[in-house]
């Protein structure tokens, strides 16, 4: 069957009526990955849900499509976002598409440049402050409130309602629920998204509950810590957030699967990132690593049995970000002439080391 997007294929699940658009950019349906290497290292059995196949990159497009659809289908002629990069770059693309006008208000000089590059191209109109997110959702939820204008933050119930269809597919995947989900933590969208996802599987399908491994950056770890971070940092840039939107929902995530939620340092996150990307071929964006790096932390400390079955959810793409691979390991290439002995007396000696 051809894959047609999520709004189609999980159309029984969503708030999808006649009147909704066929909106689609063939988001969903992404690979649950198996990670031999990483899982032997660990002790346990490890999946990857890579999310930064979808087609802005990250997993936002599974929210998006949803509420820019129910957006275009409520008679909205333009959606507005704060955003730490993935959201505003989703909320470009789907907005194109449904001829909607898509303005994203964003942290100056803290939005990875692919990201930045997405909005522009998708043809956003872009705002900069010189606040944190946090600032800029707090600006555009006021607006959106007397403007006629649609919210697509994951403030936006659409936004949860699409995003749950990852917890269906990773179910699919392995057959049922696995016994851990770990899983970065920003604005707490998407743990709670999951949850709710899982929940509605298993009372439809009986596919089991897992319980909720939230991460978050050390520096903006404000659910950890039980306190507001005014000013959240960290070189995960895409979870540099202080005060969590969906903080209660992440609790009762949290709660109710009986699981936990830590907080990893930027260190363990970028040793996370290069260790996958090494061990595994995958190549995803920082925030995206708080989940493994989380992992690997919590293997450590024993808090996670030997031989459990684990999925970690991969956010977003590595080539969002370019600037912090490059800066992290520093590698220039072998500069030669051109010159064919030159090249072979290199590779050979390179192949023997
Ligand atoms: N990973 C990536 C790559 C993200 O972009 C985000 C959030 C998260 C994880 C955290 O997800 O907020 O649902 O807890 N990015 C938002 C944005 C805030 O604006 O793109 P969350």
């Amino acid at each position: 069957m051809i894959w047609q997007g999520l709004l189609k294929h999980y159309k029984s699940y969503l708030p999808v009526t006649e009147n909704t658009p066929e909106l689609t950019l063939h988001e969903g349906n992404t690979p649950l990955i198996h990670f031999p290497n990483l899982s032997e290292e660990l002790g346990i059995e490890l999946y990857g849900k890579v999310e930064g196949i979808n087609p802005t990159g990250s997993f936002k497009d599974r929210g998006m499509v949803m509420a820019v659809a129910k957006a275009a289908e409520e008679g909205s002629k333009s959606v507005i976002c704060a955003s730490t990069g993935n959201t505003s770059a989703s909320a470009a693309a789907y907005a194109a598409k449904a001829g909607l006008k898509a303005i994203i208000v964003i942290p100056k000089g803290k939005i990875a440049l692919g990201k930045l590059a997405q909005a522009m191209m998708y043809g956003a109109e872009i705002v900069e402050i010189d606040g944190n997110f946090d600032e800029a959702l707090k600006i555009v939820r006021k607006l959106s409130e007397t403007s006629p204008i649609t919210l697509v933050n994951s403030v936006n119930p659409y936004r949860l309602e699409g995003q749950k269809t990852a917890a269906f597919e990773v179910c699919e995947q392995l057959g049922q629920a696995p016994d851990i989900l770990a899983i970065p933590v920003g604005n707490a969208g998407n743990i709670s998204a999951y949850w709710k996802g899982f929940v509605e599987y298993h009372e439809k399908k009986q596919t089991g509950l897992p319980k909720m491994f939230g991460f978050e950056a050390e520096g903006a770890a404000a659910i950890v810590e039980d306190r507001v971070f005014t000013e959240p940092e960290t070189v995960a840039t895409a979870i540099r957030i202080g005060n969590p939107a969906s903080w209660e929902l992440a609790l009762k995530a949290r709660d109710e699967s009986g699981g936990q939620i830590h907080s990893v340092s930027d260190e363990e996150i970028l040793h996370a990132q290069q260790l996958l990307a090494r061990k595994e071929g995958i190549f995803a964006e920082p925030g995206s690593c708080a989940s493994i790096a989380g992992l690997i932390q919590q293997c450590k400390n024993g808090s996670i049995e030997k031989g459990s079955k684990v999925a970690a959810v991969l956010t977003g793409n590595g080539l969002k970000d370019p600037q912090t691979a490059i800066d992290q390991v520093k590698v220039d290439p072998v500069s030669l002439p051109n010159d064919e002995q030159a090249v072979r007396d290199y590779v050979e000696d390179r192949v023997k080391a």
